[in-house]
């Protein structure tokens, strides 16, 4: 840093006329103070950065945020950890990481991306770089295909090329037009770079109901024929996925070659969420909110929600997607009641 205090020098003549010492205690002070505020984390504590290459997923952070936070998705929990993991960790991938995250509503899908997020980009999903494309809201009109494909191909070139570690979330993949999926797939291939910029560091991440029932169904064969639903393995519903979601002219994957090129890294199945999971959410929603779990608004949440198959009820017609707003709506009858009784 020998330009500060020489440019010091220059700016201030009458510092000549000072006694050495003082001189020297200026200049000293002027270097560290040009030297701190020149420091990345000083900077990047203020403004938020683009990590470095060196920077490094915590994996056992990551761990305990899905352990506390998503309940009952044991599948995707592995297979979101081995991936994010296995690919922050390696220094030079060959193509970007695509997860395309597939179930029944309500089941986790946006809180694990939201969770994922905040582990690469401390500002989660306010973070600068990280892109959540809703497709019904940012591409709500067919004749507009072409107008959004310059868009979105503009804007993921311009966001990689800012930093390379960013994140690109699309929700809603069942209803994104296939020549969108087209726009995006030259990014997700196994291009060294492409109008010079690599995209190999890019996280690229799809959200659909696409293969829920298919989902459904092993985990309901699962359940009927007595077994755990931790029993269900990858293999039991991964290749099942990926053939219905081909086979499937609504999930939005079918007209690309996203599947066939083998672009999609990981398919990350979402099991139904069953009773004792529903009840995990509600007491969840109450602490966040700062209050004391209350086994009773519990009860009372759980009589509205709907459950199927039919003769069953075993899985949540709406996952835990109407929790907030049944605990919005019970909590202050059930509290008055309480305070009643007490
Ligand atoms: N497995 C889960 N564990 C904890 N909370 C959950 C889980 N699934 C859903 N939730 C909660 O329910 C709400 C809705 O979940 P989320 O938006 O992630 O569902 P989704 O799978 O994206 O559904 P959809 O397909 O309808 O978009 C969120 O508030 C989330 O915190
Ligand atoms: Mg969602």
């Amino acid at each position: 840093m020998p330009r500060a205090p020489a440019l010091l020098w220059l700016l201030l003549p009458g510092l000549a006329a000072l006694e050495p010492l003082s001189v020297g205690i200026a200049i000293g002070a002027a270097s560290a103070l040009t030297g701190y505020l020149s420091y990345p984390s000083f900077y990047c504590s203020y403004v938020e950065c683009c990590p470095g290459d060196g920077h490094r997923l915590n994996a056992t952070a990551l761990r305990a945020q899905l352990d506390a936070r998503l309940f009952g998705q044991h599948l995707a929990k592995e297979v979101v950890l081995k991936a994010v993991a296995g690919f922050s960790r390696n220094r030079s991938p060959k193509k970007p990481l695509a997860l395309s995250l597939h179930g029944w509503g309500g089941t986790g899908k946006n809180l694990l991306s939201q969770i994922i997020a905040e582990h690469l980009h401390p500002a989660g999903l306010r973070s600068k770089f990280v892109h959540l494309f809703l497709a019904t809201l940012h591409f709500p009109h067919e004749h507009q295909v072409k107008l959004y494909q310059e868009q979105l191909q503009k804007w993921i070139q311009g966001n990689v090329s800012a930093c390379p570690h960013s994140v690109f979330i699309f929700d809603e993949m069942d209803k994104l037009h296939p020549g969108l999926i087209d726009a995006i797939k030259p990014f997700l291939d196994y291009y060294e770079q492409v109008n010079g910029v690599s995209y190999r560091k890019a996280i690229f991440i799809f959200l659909s109901n696409a293969g829920a029932n298919l989902i459904n169904k092993v985990a309901l064969d699962f359940w009927r024929s007595g077994k755990q639903r931790e029993e269900i393995q990858l293999k039991d519903l991964e290749p099942v996925l990926s053939v219905g979601v081909f086979n499937n002219k609504n999930s939005g994957l079918w007209h690309s070659s996203l599947i066939d090129r083998n672009l999609i890294d990981y398919f990350v199945p979402f099991l139904p969420l069953e009773h004792k999971h529903v009840k995990m959410c509600i007491r969840a929603e109450m602490i966040s909110r700062g209050h004391a779990v209350n086994e009773k608004v519990v009860e009372v949440v759980m009589d509205e929600m709907t459950f199927f198959p039919k003769e069953e009820k075993i899985y949540s017609d709406k996952g835990c997607k109407t929790v907030q707003a049944k605990l919005n709506f019970h909590w202050d009858t059930v509290m008055r009641d309480t305070k009643a009784e007490g």
